[in-house]
C-alpha cells in the first residue's frame, strides 16, 4: 500500500479551483490534504477563505484545515476575475454560507510550521492562484525551500500566450514578484501553463457526466461549471470553457496523463506591456538552468474520467 502524498493547497476559489479541491478530497488513498490556504486573486480574501470552507462542506470534509493568508499582492494592486468567475467567485449553484470555521492563524504561518514539522522533502506544495503566500512564506523562512518535495502550480502560458493579458495568464500576472520569488527558490516545480489547461475543455457531454452522479459535490460542480464557461466559450469560440486548476492535483495522481518538459522559467517583473509573463526557454536557447517541469500537453478525455470518477467517490 503506498502512503498518500502529502499536500498543502493554496487557493483563490474560483470555479475551477472548487473543482481542484473536489478531486483531492475525493482521492485520499493518494492525497492527504493537510491545510487549505486561501489568497486573494478571483476575489477578494474574504471571498475567497469562505469559498474554500463551502467547498470542503460540499464534499463533507468540515474537519479539513482552512487558513486566511495574503490579501494582497507583495506590491502591486489587487487585480480580480469577477467578470469571469461571477460576485462571489463560486457563482453558478445555490450556495448556503459555510459554518465550519476558519482557522486562526495566518495561511503563511501554516506553511512554514507544516513544512518544518513534516520530515524533510514530503510535502507539495499545489497553488491553483497567485503565488503571494508562498513567496512570503519563503521570504519569512528561507530555510523551508529545501524541504518542499515538489511544488505543482497552475500558472503561466507560453505558446498559448496570456488570458489576462495579451502576455499573461491571471495567477502569474495577479503577482509577478512572487511569482518571481517562487521561481528563483530552487524548489522542483512542475508547471500547468495556459498551453494545458486550454486543452481540458468542459464539453457538454462531459459536464453531463458530472451532474449524472447527483451527489451534491457534484451537481454543485456541474452548475458551477455551467456557469464558469459561458465566458469563455464567448472568449474563445471552444466548445466549454478551460478547466485550469484541477490539472495540478490530476498531476498527483496521474503524472502519466501529462507531457512537458524541463527548462528555465523567467519571470517578467518590469515592463507594464509584458508584466506577468512567463518566459519559457523551451528551445534551450539561453543556457540558463531549468528551473522547473512545463507541461505541454494532456490526455484530455483520461482528465475528464479520472475527475468524474473521483467526484463520484465523494
Ligand atoms: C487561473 O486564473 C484563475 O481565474 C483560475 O482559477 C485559474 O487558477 C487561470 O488563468
Ligand atoms: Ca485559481
Amino acid at each position: 500500500m503506498t502512503v498518500p502524498r502529502k499536500i498543502i493547497i493554496d487557493t483563490d476559489p474560483g470555479q475551477d479551483d472548487a473543482a481542484a479541491i473536489m478531486l483531492a478530497l475525493g482521492s485520499p488513498a493518494e492525497v492527504h490534504v493537510l491545510g487549505i490556504t486561501a489568497v486573494a486573486g478571483n476575489v477578494p480574501l474574504a471571498l475567497t477563505e469562505r469559498n474554500v470552507r463551502i467547498i470542503c462542506e460540499l464534499c463533507a470534509r468540515p474537519d479539513i484545515k482552512v487558513f486566511a493568508g495574503a490579501d494582497r499582492p507583495l506590491s502591486r494592486s489587487l487585480v480580480t476575475a469577477e467578470h469571469v468567475h461571477g460576485k462571489t467567485g463560486l457563482d453558478g449553484p445555490e450556495l448556503t454560507e459555510p459554518t465550519m470555521p476558519l482557522q486562526p492563524g495566518h495561511a503563511v504561518d501554516f506553511i512554514i510550521e507544516t513544512l518544518l514539522s513534516e520530515a524533510p522533502g514530503t510535502v507539495t506544495l499545489c497553488t491553483l492562484g497567485a503565488l503571494t503566500n508562498i513567496a512570503l512564506a519563503l521570504t519569512k523562512a528561507p530555510e523551508i525551500a529545501s524541504r518542499v518535495r515538489e511544488l505543482v502550480m497552475m500558472g503561466g502560458g507560453f505558446f498559448e500566450g496570456g488570458n489576462i493579458t495579451p502576455a499573461a495568464e491571471f495567477n502569474i500576472y495577479v503577482d509577478p514578484q512572487a511569482a518571481d520569488i517562487v521561481f528563483k527558490s530552487g524548489i522542483p516545480i512542475v508547471m500547468m501553463p495556459l498551453d494545458v489547461t486550454h486543452r481540458v475543455l468542459t464539453h457538454k457531454a462531459r459536464v453531463e457526466k458530472i451532474k449524472a452522479i447527483r451527489s451534491p459535490a457534484a451537481v454543485a460542480m456541474a452548475e458551477m461549471l455551467e456557469f464558469f464557461e459561458r465566458f469563455d466559450i464567448e472568449k474563445y469560440g471552444s466548445d466549454g470553457g478551460p478547466l485550469h486548476d484541477p490539472t495540478v492535483i490530476a498531476y498527483l495522481l496521474r503524472p502519466d496523463l501529462f507531457k512537458g518538459r524541463d527548462c528555465n522559467v523567467e519571470i517578467e517583473t518590469k515592463s507594464e506591456l509584458t508584466m506577468g509573463m512567463t518566459v519559457v526557454d523551451w528551445w534551450r536557447v539561453t543556457g540558463r538552468n531549468p528551473n522547473a517541469r512545463v507541461m505541454r500537453e494532456v490526455d484530455a478525455d483520461g482528465f475528464f474520467e479520472l475527475l468524474t470518477e473521483r467526484l463520484a467517490r465523494l
